[in-house]
């Protein structure tokens, strides 16, 4: 393996008890948009994704589809993977948790969690959620609306029904953590982003951590808890494990494990905070290995501003949507429109805003209206810039310091404002050339058009360079377009030193970024 810096970035494991949908789609993309940048800012990346097939509910859903587990699964997970392709995600790896690699992770922790003293049988009174495959304190359940015995029906706080579950069961000493997770809480660089979110495990851990129930005795579909296999493991120890399995645990002396563990940033949505900030962290203190170094929850889309769920009949079909808008459209909508992990919501309207306004108009037309010109009027070929006026460098000046300020945004997650910098230039270039008037000079002064040309051109070749991560398709067109070797792409190749060559010859441009009209 190369010396460089690696980066081990993972998106939550999806459960098979469902198609891919918007949410799913999402979560993937922003782990992409920053996999891909690190590749191009020279790191050693690995990206992981895959599914969560184990559990109470994935053997419901299966059995509900008259099928066997794993006939289900090996079907479901087979959709992720086509999303995955689909989409265009560059993950290095697709993990399933039904894979023996695994099996053998998810008992090597164990075993390391048992012989440290952390986990011991007991029996587990209290309620459950299939549906959230999660247990829930009596002071955490709500009342819904129906009647029960002559009661309000008893829910989780998430809304899920609940049921009450009596066996033996082990239990891990979460309540032994308290003090090490909140001093990992104040960790810094910040360990779980954004920072409400971390306020928000934060004061669940301040008020108290109670032991968890870890193993399970009423089915049968998941990881056998090891010298004990009338317990199954419970699943979210199965499903979080995903992301050590990947990195070669339990062989801890691999090179893939010493390069990539711990991870960087575990993606997930804020509905799986908790799992992943608070347990996940405790088990891999207890088995004394190095928790990833953040947790980044980003927040959940709505449709035309109603909850997307199933009953309701509104679930985004993510493959639905790139047929209608186009793939790299789609990708840059989801990515720029909501600041990243705040809640957002999704119109076709604002999709068809941002296509038409920020891609067609401005970045596209500006790459079709310079390079027609350069095909046009300097025979086809990259023209040689005379002297620079204040304008031409000022806009050089931009473009050239770009990579600091949009890298600074995705080392906190912030890919909107990373988009949103990038797209300030692209708008300043659009004023530098609607001022300098090129059209206008081609009469008048020639070798002064040459240079507008020239300026431009370069302007969008480092746009094209920077906006790989978030429209890889695309950005590779305007790349083409210009002539760039492939090998010339990363982002050593932004700034001064590696401007546009003179004489190169172009094609006759074709526009990258169609308006989209109903
Ligand atoms: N299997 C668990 C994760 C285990 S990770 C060790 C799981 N799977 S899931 O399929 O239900 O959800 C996966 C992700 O999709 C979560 O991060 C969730 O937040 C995200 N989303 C599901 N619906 C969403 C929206 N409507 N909007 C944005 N993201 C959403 O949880």
């Amino acid at each position: 393996m190369s010396g460089k810096q690696s980066f081990y970035i993972t998106t939550p494991i999806y459960y098979v008890n469902d198609i891919p949908h918007i949410g799913h789609a999402y979560t993937t993309l922003a782990c992409d948009y920053l996999a891909r940048f690190k590749r191009l800012d020279g790191y050693d990346v690995m990206f992981l994704t895959g599914t969560d097939e184990h559990g109470q509910k994935v053997e419901k859903s299966a059995a509900a589809a008259g099928k066997t587990p794993i006939e289900f699964c090996d079907q479901v997970s087979q959709r992720f993977r086509e999303l995955a392709k689909f989409m265009n995600f560059s993950n290095d790896d697709f993990i399933r948790t039904t894979e023996e690699r695994h099996k053998r992770a998810c008992q090597a922790l164990w075993k390391r969690l048992e012989e440290n003293g952390h986990i011991y049988l007991d029996k587990y009174a209290g309620w459950y959620s299939v549906r959230d495959e999660a247990f829930y304190g009596e002071n955490e359940l709500i009342e819904g609306e129906a009647q029960k015995n002559g009661e309000r029906e008893k829910l989780a706080p998430t809304g899920a029904p609940v049921e009450w579950v009596e066996e033996e069961s082990y239990f891990f000493k979460l309540s032994a953590f308290e003090e090490k997770l909140l001093a990992f809480y104040e960790e810094i660089p910040p360990t779980v982003m954004p920072q409400s979110r971390k306020n928000e495990v934060k004061s669940f851990v301040e008020g108290g951590l109670r032991d968890l129930s870890v193993s399970r005795t009423s089915f049968k579909w998941g990881v056998p808890v090891p010298g004990n296999d009338k317990h199954i493991m419970y699943v979210w120890i199965d499903a979080l494990t995903n992301y050590m399995t990947a990195a070669g645990f339990p062989d801890e002396d691999s090179e893939i494990y010493k390069k990539f563990w711990p991870a960087d940033i575990h993606m997930v949505g804020k509905d799986i905070l908790r799992f992943h900030a608070l347990y996940w962290p405790a088990f891999l203190m207890g088995a004394g290995i190095d928790p990833a170094k953040r947790v980044f929850a980003h927040g959940w889309w709505t449709n035309e501003g109603q909850k997307i769920s199933k009953s309701l009949g509104n679930v985004i079909d993510p493959f639905q949507i790139v047929e209608e808008f186009g793939l790299d459209q789609v990708r840059y909508f989801l990515m720029r429109e909501v600041p990243f992990g705040n809640d957002g919501d999704f119109s076709r309207q604002s999709m068809i805003n941002r296509i038409n306004s920020d891609l067609a108009n401005d970045l596209g037309n500006l790459a079709q209206r310079s390079l027609s010109m350069i095909f046009k009027n300097c025979d086809g070929a990259m023209p040689s810039p005379g002297a620079l006026s204040d304008a031409d460098n000022a806009i050089l000046a931009q473009v050239d310091g770009l990579l600091p300020e949009v890298r600074a945004h995705v080392d906190v997650q912030s890919i909107h404002k990373s988009l949103e910098t990038i797209w300030k230039t692209v708008s300043d270039a659009n004023g530098y050339f609607a001022l300098q008037e090129p059209w206008a000079l081609k009469n008048t002064d020639p070798d002064r058009m040459a240079t507008v040309l020239y300026v431009t051109a370069e302007v969008i070749r480092q746009i094209g360079i920077l906006i790989q991560p978030i429209m890889p398709d695309s950005a590779a067109k305007l790349l083409d377009q210009l002539k760039i070797p492939e090998d010339e792409r990363g982002f050593d190749h932004l700034c001064g030193d590696h401007r546009l060559a003179s004489g190169t010859a172009i094609d006759k441009p074709e526009g990258v970024f169609p308006r989209f009209v109903e």
